[in-house]
């Protein structure tokens, strides 16, 4: 059965600094039928996630690059509109991963299904109840061990993760001191999700300095969203046999020369600190764990959150670009 056209972003080349439109571009095709053991979803939301740029480029990662032609790799949140499988039917909602694309078809065990009784808006799975609020969950609660009464620096603090993970951290116990780029989202950690107090690093000068007068009894747990310059602060801050939580690295994933590694990573001998590089994506075997823990907290009203929501196919890419210039205010996702 033909379904028609779609419109999808593909990697046309390996982008050099942040994707322009000669490497990701616009184009439509047809639907391909939809194989056995495949299934066709209509996109709804699709999650937008500093992730897919290092999928777009060829460094070693923990899942291949995108191959040059293919759909730019996504989370999607959408409707089942065909399926060569039993286990999912037309008219099912799911999560899984599709791609920047009006109608993704993927493997039948890609998609998750949205429980048909869910109290939760669609666009909840695209977020808190998918990948992003699970990624400071497992991070903080179970893999950091986070401890009541210690210390977390978290940097990207008013994104996605980061605003959901110093809730967390607070809800468990901790001190939580944000690092942001301007001073209304630092306003906004402190004043409406309760964090202890919030660096604005562009305009502070001295990171260093700043997280010592912040932190003066030291940082027992960085989460760290960004590297650079900052992590190499927070490196002079850490507290002997404190943990630094590697989530992701977001000032380097333009970068167009090599990136060198933290000019004081010696600290981490000096303070004999626990480096845990964290996946998100070793703990989907427990969303359902995750996710009822983060729908108490949504119904008890625990946890706050933003959501950045642009429409349309066609403004996928420059709506994506935000994430690299904070112009994202929380979870980005485009609305189709
Ligand atoms: N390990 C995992 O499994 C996993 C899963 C999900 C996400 N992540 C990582 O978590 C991090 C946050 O992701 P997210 O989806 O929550 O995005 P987000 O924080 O909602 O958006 C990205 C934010 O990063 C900040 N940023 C951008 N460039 C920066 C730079 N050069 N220096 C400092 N801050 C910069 C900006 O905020 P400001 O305005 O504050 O600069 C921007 O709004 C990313 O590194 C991502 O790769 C990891």
């Amino acid at each position: 059965m033909s379904h028609g056209n779609k419109q999808q972003w593909i990697l046309a080349k390996r982008p050099q600094d942040v994707p322009d439109p000669s490497e990701v571009v616009f184009q439509e095709v047809a639907i391909p039928a939809t194989a056995a053991g495949m299934v066709l979803v209509k996109n709804h939301y699709i999650s937008l996630d500093p992730a897919i740029r290092l999928w777009m480029s060829d460094i070693p990662n923990y899942l291949p690059p995108i191959p040059i032609g293919d759909p730019i790799r996504a989370t999607v949140v959408g409707e089942v509109i065909e399926s060569g499988s039993d286990d999912l039917s037309a008219g099912d909602l799911v999560f899984g991963l599709g791609g920047w694309e009006t109608h993704s078809t993927a493997p039948a065990e890609f998609w998750t299904k949205i429980p048909s009784d869910s109290e939760f808006p669609l666009h909840y799975y695209g977020n808190m109840l998918g990948a992003v609020g699970l990624t400071p969950y497992f991070a903080i609660v179970d893999v950091g061990q986070a401890k009541a009464g210690q210390t977390m620096l978290m940097s990207a603090a008013a994104g996605a993760v980061g605003s959901i993970g110093g809730q967390i951290a607070k809800l468990m116990g901790l001190k939580v001191v944000g690092i942001a780029g301007t001073d209304e989202k630092c306003q906004w950690v402190v004043d409406e999700l309760g964090f202890d107090d919030c660096i604005n690093y562009r305009t502070t000068g001295d990171m260093e300095a700043a997280i010592r007068e912040k932190c003066p009894e030291g940082v027992d747990f960085y989460f760290d969203n960004v590297g650079g310059e900052i992590l190499d602060a927070a490196l002079l801050n850490m507290n002997k046999d404190s943990t630094l939580l590697f989530c992701g690295t977001i000032s380097t994933y333009n970068a167009t020369e090599p990136v060198p590694g933290p000019y004081n990573y010696w600290q981490i001998l000096a303070k004999t600190i626990t480096v845990k590089g964290y996946l998100i994506s070793d703990h989907f075997h427990r969303v359902v764990e995750g996710q009822e823990a983060m729908s108490q907290w949504l119904k008890e009203d625990k946890i706050k959150f933003r959501e950045h929501i642009n429409e349309g196919i066609e403004n996928c890419l420059d709506t994506y670009n935000l994430l690299f210039t904070g112009g994202n205010d929380g979870k980005l996702m485009l609305k189709l």
